[in-house]
């Protein structure tokens, strides 16, 4: 089939910048749409805090030194390029010292207003420039949500962009982008302030997110059930209505897991390699995980059943993720059941102090190191026996369909990706891939992790649920092929 032209803009693409799976998608998504032939250009901001992991990037020479107006305001900025590490995607970095030299990806403040619409302008001017007229321009979450009112406002005279179609994809919906009105002026947009959510221009504000969904046409979120969810008042996060009345431009397409980077018969960053027809190495990955987070070594050989099993957790400590349904009950799984459990990440200080504090109390059972650490996230999944994820919403969550490949059953609460990407597993038909919980208590928490500790009595059970989980396939390969689909459907043939 004919190669489409695609312009792909994030706020994250991994490794070179990444707070959480976002990043994961912008670099897979490409990864995979470029191996189909399809002509490709990614965008994303020239960080300060960029990390290359040794490759240079390139200024391209005829994108230097440029001048872009945004609310009467001079900006001054380049485009610059890089190879995706280990790809064959070269990543077109929008260049802007005034707006992205800054300690941290997000500022959390009315700077990123500025921040990310230039983003979406920088990316039009870039094709422009370039003279590449994308058939499909694909967003991702609000920071890049102004780019279909832009394509009309700011460049809609120009005929390179008469045939483009634009796809928003929804990776969390609890992050819109809003800001005073009074910002208007500055992004360009009082005098088309006809084109906004007028309700919401009355209240004094500006939702980005929203406003991509008046205008792309067509919508994604990363999961066949959070599609359903986010039209519900529990899950909409007020863009209920909305997304109700654009049902129909609305799929779910469930995130894949690139396995060149997360399978343990090839990852680099864990202390052994191992497969699911010889578990040695995980064993020896367990071993190393307890002894590099300081808690007691554990002999080699211990099997399910044989000693207490490894709790596994990595995540943004965020309310999203549910860990508040663990506080009551950790202590007793730790206490009367001698469980031991691992955690890496950072976020709200609550969650921080109760995992620092359990680390405390259960000192030889507890390791939690706050942080973000690429490695030590591999070697979780590869060391732990069960990996937790109770949340109380989650898009997709990739998490878990890692810990699945690594041989690692999660136990995680039926919604949205977790819902879709984790089959609950029953023991007298030794079917399923994890366990699930539907009660957003901690009662609920409590009873799915129970039900994982019967099964880890039971090494032959054990076992079979384990195989079950690394032999599913949440490959890009076949997820790409849905958003292709998608493409040319929008695009028109
Ligand atoms: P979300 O995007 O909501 O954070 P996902 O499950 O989709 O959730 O993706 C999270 C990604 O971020 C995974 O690749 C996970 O390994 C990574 N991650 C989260 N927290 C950390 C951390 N503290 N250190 C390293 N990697 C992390
Ligand atoms: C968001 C969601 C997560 C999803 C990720 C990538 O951050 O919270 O569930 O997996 O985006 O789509």
């Amino acid at each position: 089939m004919r190669p489409l032209r695609i312009a792909f803009v994030a706020s994250e693409i991994a490794p070179l910048a990444k707070t959480g799976g976002l990043a994961d998608v912008s670099a897979a998504l490409p990864r995979f749409l470029l191996q189909r032939g399809h002509d490709l250009r990614v965008f994303l901001p020239f960080y300060s805090t960029l990390r290359t992991a040794g490759a240079e990037p390139l200024p391209v020479e005829f994108l230097q030194d440029l001048t872009l107006e945004m609310g009467g305001h001079g900006f001054h900025w380049s485009v610059w390029t890089l190879q995706l590490p280990g790809t064959g995607v070269w990543v077109h970095l929008i260049r802007c010292p005034e707006l992205y030299d800054r300690p941290r990806l997000y500022s959390g403040d009315e700077d990123d207003a500025f921040r990310f619409a230039f983003l979406s302008r920088a990316t039009l001017e870039a094709c422009q420039r370039m003279g590449f007229a994308p058939e499909i321009l694909h967003c991702n979450d609000w920071h890049t949500s102004l780019t279909p009112l832009y394509l009309r406002s700011e460049v809609g005279w120009d005929g390179l962009f008469a045939a483009t179609k634009t796809v928003l994809t929804l990776h969390n919906v609890a992050y819109q982008g809003i800001f005073g009105s009074h910002l208007l002026p500055a992004l360009d947009l009082e005098e088309h302030s006809s084109l906004l959510h007028q309700e919401h221009l009355s209240h004094g504000y500006i939702n980005f997110l929203e406003t991509g969904l008046l205008y792309a046409d067509a919508l994604t979120t990363v999961s066949p059930t959070h599609a359903s969810e986010i039209q519900t008042d529990t899950y909409g996060m007020g863009l209920q209505g909305l997304l109700r009345q654009r049902s129909s431009d609305l799929v779910g397409i469930l995130n894949g897991v690139d396995y060149e980077i997360w399978s343990p018969e090839t990852d680099e960053l864990i202390p052994a390699r191992y497969s699911a027809a010889d578990l040695s190495g995980k064993d020896l990955c367990r071993k190393q995980l307890l002894e590099g987070m300081g808690l007691p070594s554990e002999p080699l050989g211990g099997g399910p059943g044989q000693r207490p099993p490894v709790l596994g957790i990595v995540s943004r400590l965020v309310s999203q993720k549910g860990f508040d349904l663990l506080m009551e009950s950790l202590p007793f799984f730790l206490r009367d059941q001698g469980v031991r459990l691992v955690v890496l990440g950072e976020g709200e200080k609550r969650f921080e102090v109760f995992f620092s504090d359990l680390s405390r109390r259960f000192s030889d059972r507890v390791a939690y190191f706050r942080g973000y650490e690429e490695r030590l996230a591999h070697w979780i999944e590869a060391g732990a026996d069960l990996f937790l994820m109770p949340s109380r919403y989650e898009p997709c969550g990739l998490n878990q369909m890692y810990s699945l490949r690594y041989g690692t059953p999660p136990v995680v609460r039926r919604t949205g990706g977790l819902a879709d990407a984790v089959s609950a597993f029953d023991p007298r038909t030794g079917e399923g891939t994890g366990f699930l919980f539907d009660h957003l208590t901690s009662y609920g928490f409590s009873w799915a992790l129970d039900q994982a500790l019967a099964t880890w009595r039971h090494p032959d059970a054990w076992r079979k649920l384990q195989a079950n989980g690394m032999a599913a396939d949440f490959s890009w390969g076949r997820q790409t092929r849905r958003y292709e689909a998608l493409y040319r459907q929008v695009a028109g043939g």
